[in-house]
C-alpha cells in the first residue's frame, strides 16, 4: 500500500506536519500538527494549523485521528485546536505517561495543574499497535532514545520517525533530554531499517543556508549515507559521538513552553483564579566569580 503523503512546512520552527491517507479514500491522519507560538507576548495562533485543516478540506479529507510521535519540545502541538475543529481522536506513545511524571514534578505542578495518567489524550499506544483508518493501517512502532515516549508510524511503504532520525546530512536527534538514551536511539533504528518500509519521512530538517529542507528521505539513503547512523557505525561509536555531541548542545528555545503544553495534549494549563493560563519557567541563580571564572551552579 503506498499512501499519499501531504507535508506542511512550519517554518519557525522547522518541523514537517504530515497529512496521510490512502488514495481514493477520504479518511485520513494527521501527524505532529504545529500552533505558532511567540515566547515573548506568550500568544499561541492557530494560522498555520488552519491551513493544513483548510487543505485537508480542500481535498475532502476527514481527520480522523491526530498522531505523535513524542512530546515535542521544540514546539508546541496543535492537537487540541483540531482536535476541537475536527471531531479526530489524538493519540501518543504510552510512555508520554513518564514524561508527565518527570515534567509534573520538575515543573512542581500539582494533580489540578496536571494528572500523569495520560488522560489528555484518546489513545496511548503501545508497540506494535495498529489503528484501522478508512483503507489506512498505521502501525504504531516504539522508537525510543531521543525521548522515552517516541513512536514511528508505519504506513505501507511510509514510515514516520519524528525525531529518531534526521536528513542524512544532518544525522541523529539528541538524546539528553529526561528520558533519552543513544543506545535505545541506535537500536530503534537498527529496527527502522529493517522494516518493509522505502520512505522515511521526518519530523524535521535544519538545511544549510541555500538548501531545501527535506521531508522524505529514502530508507536506502538513510542506510547508505545518515552521518550518524549509516550501516557500518556500531552502538558503541555512535553513543560515545551522541553523548559528546549533546554535551555541547544549548536548551531548545521552546522546551519548556512546548512541554508544558504538548504533555496536555496541546491545551494550555488550565486558566487560574483570574481566567489567565501562565507557562511555568524554572529559574535558579548560577553564582559566578569574573576573577576565576568558576561556577557554582545550584543545581
Ligand atoms: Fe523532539
Amino acid at each position: 500500500m503506498h499512501p499519499n503523503v501531504i507535508p506542511f512546512r512550519h517554518e519557525d520552527t522547522a518541523t514537517w506536519t504530515y497529512l496521510v491517507h490512502t488514495p481514493g479514500d477520504d479518511a485520513a491522519v494527521l501527524i505532529d500538527p504545529v500552533l505558532d507560538f511567540d515566547v515573548a507576548s506568550g500568544e499561541a495562533r492557530t494560522l498555520s494549523a488552519a491551513k493544513v485543516l483548510a487543505a485537508a478540506e480542500a481535498s475532502q479529507l476527514r481527520i480522523e485521528w491526530i498522531l505523535e510521535t513524542h512530546a515535542h519540545a521544540d514546539h508546541l502541538s496543535a492537537a487540541a485546536w483540531l482536535r476541537e475543529r475536527t471531531g479526530a481522536r489524538v493519540a501518543i506513545g504510552e510512555g508520554i505517561v513518564r514524561v508527565q511524571r518527570t515534567f509534573k514534578e520538575r515543573l512542581n505542578l500539582d494533580d489540578d495543574a496536571l494528572v500523569a495518567d495520560g488522560r489528555q489524550f484518546d489513545r496511548l499506544l503501545a508497540d506494535g499497535d495498529i489503528l484501522q483508518v478508512g483503507a489506512l493501517a498505521v502501525q504504531a512502532l516504539a522508537t525510543p532514545g531521543h525521548t522515552s515516549d517516541s513512536m514511528s508510524y508505519l504506513v505501507g511503504d511510509a514510515v514516520f520517525v519524528g525525531d529518531t532520525l534526521f536528513s542524512p546530512t544532518s544525522g541523529s536527534a539528541r538524546c539528553d533530554f529526561p528520558g533519552g538514551d543513544a543506545h535505545a536511539l541506535y537500536r530503534s533504528v537498527q529496527r527502522l531499517y529493517g522494516l518493509p518500509a522505502t520512505r522515511m519521512f521526518l519530523c524535521h530538517d535544519y538545511p544549510p543556508a541555500g538548501a531545501e529542507a527535506r521531508a522524505e528521505v529514502p530508507v536506502q539513503e538513510q542506510r547508505a549515507a545518515n552521518i550518524h547512523l549509516r550501516e557500518g557505525i556500531d552502538e558503541a561509536n555512535f553513543v560515545a559521538m551522541r553523548n559528546a555531541r549533546d554535551a555541547t548542545l544549548a536548551v531548545p528555545r521552546l522546551l519548556w513552553p512546548a512541554l508544558q503544553v504538548n504533555i496536555r495534549g496541546g491545551r494550555l494549563p488550565p486558566p487560574e483564579g483570574n481566567g489567565a493560563s501562565y507557562l511555568r519557567l524554572p529559574v535558579r541563580l548560577r553564582d559566578e566569580d569574573a576573577h576565576s571564572g568558576a561556577s557554582s551552579g545550584a543545581q
